[in-house]
Order: structure tokens, then C-alpha cells, then sequence
């Protein structure tokens, strides 16, 4: 078993460059397969999650090349197994993401329902009416969606709620629809945004790309394309939070600042001094606190541009060791505050009331053992550990390493304590 240490209150100071977008690649490997030709995605971040979405598309039949520059071809030319089996769903719900374009592509698909998880139970019922709606039969028995149509035909959706891969799914399936296909009520993520770009380098034909109506109209083939993944705005956040906890001061480069907006809004109202700068590819972002304690900041999680839930708790642990009382107000999952009753364990004050937590401000927190209840919680306690007085282990570090690219070793690299260590026991 693999565990986290830490040994806290270094403040964090230097440069370092942001990976690719795990919520982008992901979407974007799974369009790969709504072509016959290959595609080549630059800036792969190297996680776990990205290595289950390869091993799907390779176990339907999909020939994969990755080289040590993080970039991967796909050549789908040769799907023999339209399928998302239930051992790889289990691991990752992201995998939902082939059911459109396997739709789409080949009449056919067969995908593992998504199960509940620790978040809370996240139902696909909104992927699967878009897809009903567009002519598919599904049937959802022993566990499986089983889906099928001849060729889907474009149609009038109205999403009733903003959901990100549910947009994506619908996205994915209108580019061979036959006919036009208006999405209402879309998701205007900026991971949505990438896939959008990346479908249209394939040759797709879609109108509307930012906003919540999505216009497609349905090619009967898309080509294979060369595209380069947008920096993970996440990871981002959460490295300038982990600065800002520390009254440190860093530089991320290859940013994605648009799309940070919200956070960095809450990071200036918490007495950060953040600048911005470069375009493209060398954007950067600065953060310095002059080694000052955060001023707390209330939070209320929205679908893009509002505050991100995957930026929750990152500020719930910077909250903890704030000047003042915060309210974190979490409004897209049911079930996302695991990570308070860890942080309390390491001292800090919150109490919950239904969705909100109130967090009350301590000037230290006490390193102790915690554990990672998932890919968000196990961030907000890595962040806690690393300004907290002694030592913090994080047991369950696997949630981490679905979604943070070689974590420790760019926090070592900003001058942070913190080695990963194996200990006896089951792995
Ligand atoms: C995606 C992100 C995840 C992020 C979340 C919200 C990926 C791979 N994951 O997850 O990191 O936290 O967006 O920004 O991109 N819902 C339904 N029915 C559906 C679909 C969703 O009721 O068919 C509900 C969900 O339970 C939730 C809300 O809609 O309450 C938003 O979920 P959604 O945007 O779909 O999240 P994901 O796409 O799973």
C-alpha cells in the first residue's frame, strides 16, 4: 500500500507548467471513435484514468502508439468490440463517454452502467433520453446499457440539467447524425469547448461552441486530425491554492486563464496577488500571498462560468486555515463534503448543514492520518498537509493518481516535504 507523506509548512515558491486536461482527453479519446482514420493527441497527461480510456479503446479492437513526448496515436480502424466492459467502468464513470460516438460510428454499443460513487449517485439518464431522443433503442438489463440504431437522426434536445459528459455524449453523436441537431441547455465548460474544437478539426460541423445551444449538423464521416489537449485548469487551481495556503508564491506555465476566471476571482478576494500573461500555449499565471494567511472566501459550486466542484475542496482546506467564517455551498453533488470529517481530523472547525459547510477559520492545522475518499477530497488534503504543523499521511493516494499528473514530484520541485511511501500490506 502506497501512502503520502508530508511534512508541512514549507511555503511553495517557483514555476511550474500545467499538464493536459484530464476532463478534455478524456472526451476527446473517446471521439477518436467516430472515425476510421487516426488521430495523434498531443499533451496526454499521464494519469490513470487517461491509461483506462486507452485501455478501452484497445480492447475494442483500437491500435494505440504512445511515445515519451505524451502524445498518442489512435487508429480505430479496426473495432472489433464495441464495448465498455464492468471492470472498467467500475474504475472510471468517465467511460460513459464511448457510448455516443460507438452509437454513432457503428449501430452498436454495449457500456457498462455507471455505478453510484463516492460523490454521490450520478445517474446517466440525461445521455440516455438525448440518445432516445435521436432514434437509438436502449434497453439497460443485467447491468449494461445496450444501445442500437441504424443511423441516428438529428433532433430537438433540451437538457434538463447542465451536465458536462452528457453534453459531450450528445455532442459526440450528433456529428453523424443524419440532420441537424440543436442542444439546449448544453454544458459551456471549457473541457466541452476542446472537444468541440477537436470534433470540428475532424471535419464535424457544429455552431454555437461556448454557449448552452450547440447546433450540429450530421456529417456521414469525420477524419482522422492532429490536435493538442488544453492545459488542466484544475490542476492549476489546485497548485495555486496549494500556494496560497502556504503564503507561498509560484508561477504556472502553459495556463488556460479564461477558463480560470472563477477561481481566480475567489484567490484575489482570499488576499492573493495573481497576474496573468502570454497567450496560447505560453500563458502563464502568477500567484503571491506575501506570506500572508488567507482571508476566508464563501464558495457556491455552478456549472461553468460559476465556481467549479472540482475546485470545492481545495478552498474547504484553504477555508480551514483562513482569517474568518466561510459558507461552501456544493450544488452539483449530493454527497461531495467526505473530505470535511478528514480535514477535522487534522483540527479544522466545519460544521455541515444539508449542502453547506461552515467552515471556521483555525491559524494551524495538526498533521495526522487521513484518508482519500476521492480525486478532489484527496487534493484538499495534500493542500491541508502542506501547511499544517508536523506530519500528514494520506492513505488511498490511488484516488490522486486518477487525475493529478506526478503530484509530488512538482510539489518537491516548488520546495514542498512530501514523499510517497509504500508500506506493508495489500497494494
Ligand atoms: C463532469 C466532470 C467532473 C465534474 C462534473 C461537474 C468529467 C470526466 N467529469 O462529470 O469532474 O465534477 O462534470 O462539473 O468531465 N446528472 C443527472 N443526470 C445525468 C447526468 C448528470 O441527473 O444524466 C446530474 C448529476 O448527478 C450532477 C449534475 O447533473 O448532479 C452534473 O453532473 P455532470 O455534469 O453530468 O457530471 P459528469 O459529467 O459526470
Amino acid at each position: 500500500m502506497n501512502i503520502l507523506s508530508i511534512a508541512g509548512g514549507q511555503a511553495l515558491a517557483g514555476d511550474i507548467r500545467a499538464s493536459g486536461a484530464k476532463n478534455a482527453v478524456l472526451p476527446i479519446l473517446a471521439a477518436t471513435l467516430l472515425s476510421d482514420r487516426v488521430s495523434t493527441i498531443e499533451n496526454v497527461p499521464h494519469l490513470h484514468d487517461v491509461t483506462t480510456m486507452l485501455q478501452l479503446l484497445g480492447q475494442m479492437g483500437a491500435s494505440l502508439t504512445v511515445d515519451e513526448k505524451q502524445t498518442i496515436e489512435i487508429d480505430p480502424a479496426n473495432i472489433t468490440h464495441p464495448q465498455a466492459p464492468y471492470d472498467l467502468v467500475k474504475t472510471m464513470r468517465a467511460s460513459i463517454l464511448v457510448l455516443g460516438p460507438l452509437l454513432a460510428r457503428y449501430g452498436t454499443a454495449e457500456v457498462s452502467l455507471p455505478g453510484g460513487c463516492a460523490i454521490g449517485s450520478r445517474p446517466v439518464d440525461l445521455h440516455l433520453k438525448g440518445l432516445e431522443a435521436m432514434g437509438a433503442e436502449i434497453k439497460v438489463e443485467n447491468g449494461y446499457i445496450r444501445a442500437s440504431a441504424s443511423r441516428l437522426r438529428g433532433a430537438h434536445l433540451f437538457l434538463d440539467k447542465v451536465t458536462v459528459t452528457g453534453t459531450e455524449n450528445l455532442l459526440m453523436a450528433a456529428t453523424l447524425a443524419e440532420g441537424e441537431t440543436l442542444i439546449e441547455n448544453a454544458a459551456m465548460e471549457p473541457e466541452v469547448v476542446d472537444l468541440a474544437h477537436f470534433l470540428q478539426a475532424m471535419g464535424a460541423h457544429i455552431e454555437g461552441i461556448g454557449t448552452s445551444s450547440l447546433k450540429i449538423t450530421g456529417k456521414t464521416s469525420l477524419n482522422g486530425t492532429r490536435y493538442r489537449v488544453m492545459p488542466d485548469r484544475i490542476e492549476i487551481g489546485t497548485f495555486l491554492v496549494a500556494a496560497a495556503i502556504t503564503g507561498g508564491s509560484i508561477r504556472l506555465n502553459g495556463s488556460c486563464n479564461d477558463a480560470l476566471e472563477s477561481v481566480l476571482i475567489k484567490l484575489q478576494e482570499a488576499g492573493a496577488s495573481i497576474e496573468t500573461g502570454g497567450s496560447g500555449a505560453d500563458a502563464w499565471v502568477s500567484l503571491d500571498m506575501h506570506g500572508q494567511r488567507p482571508r476566508a472566501v464563501d464558495i457556491v459550486t455552478a456549472p461553468y462560468p460559476g465556481f467549479p466542484t472540482d475546485m470545492q475542496a481545495q478552498f474547504c482546506a484553504m477555508n480551514a486555515l483562513a482569517d474568518g467564517v466561510s459558507v461552501v455551498t456544493e450544488n452539483l453533488f449530493e454527497n461531495r463534503f467526505m473530505h470535511l470529517n478528514e480535514l477535522a481530523r487534522m483540527g479544522a472547525d466545519i460544521s455541515i448543514e444539508g449542502n453547506r459547510a461552515i467552515i471556521k477559520g483555525k491559524p494551524s492545522l495538526k498533521g495526522a492520518p487521513v484518508t482519500a475518499t476521492d480525486l478532489r477530497a484527496s487534493a484538499s488534503l495534500v493542500l491541508a498537509g502542506l501547511a499544517a504543523e508536523g506530519e500528514t499521511q494520506i492513505f488511498d493516494v490511488h484516488y490522486i493518481d486518477r487525475g493529478y499528473e506526478r503530484i509530488e514530484e512538482k510539489l518537491s520541485h516548488l520546495g514542498a516535504n512530501i514523499h510517497r511511501k509504500a508500506l506493508p500490506g495489500p497494494a
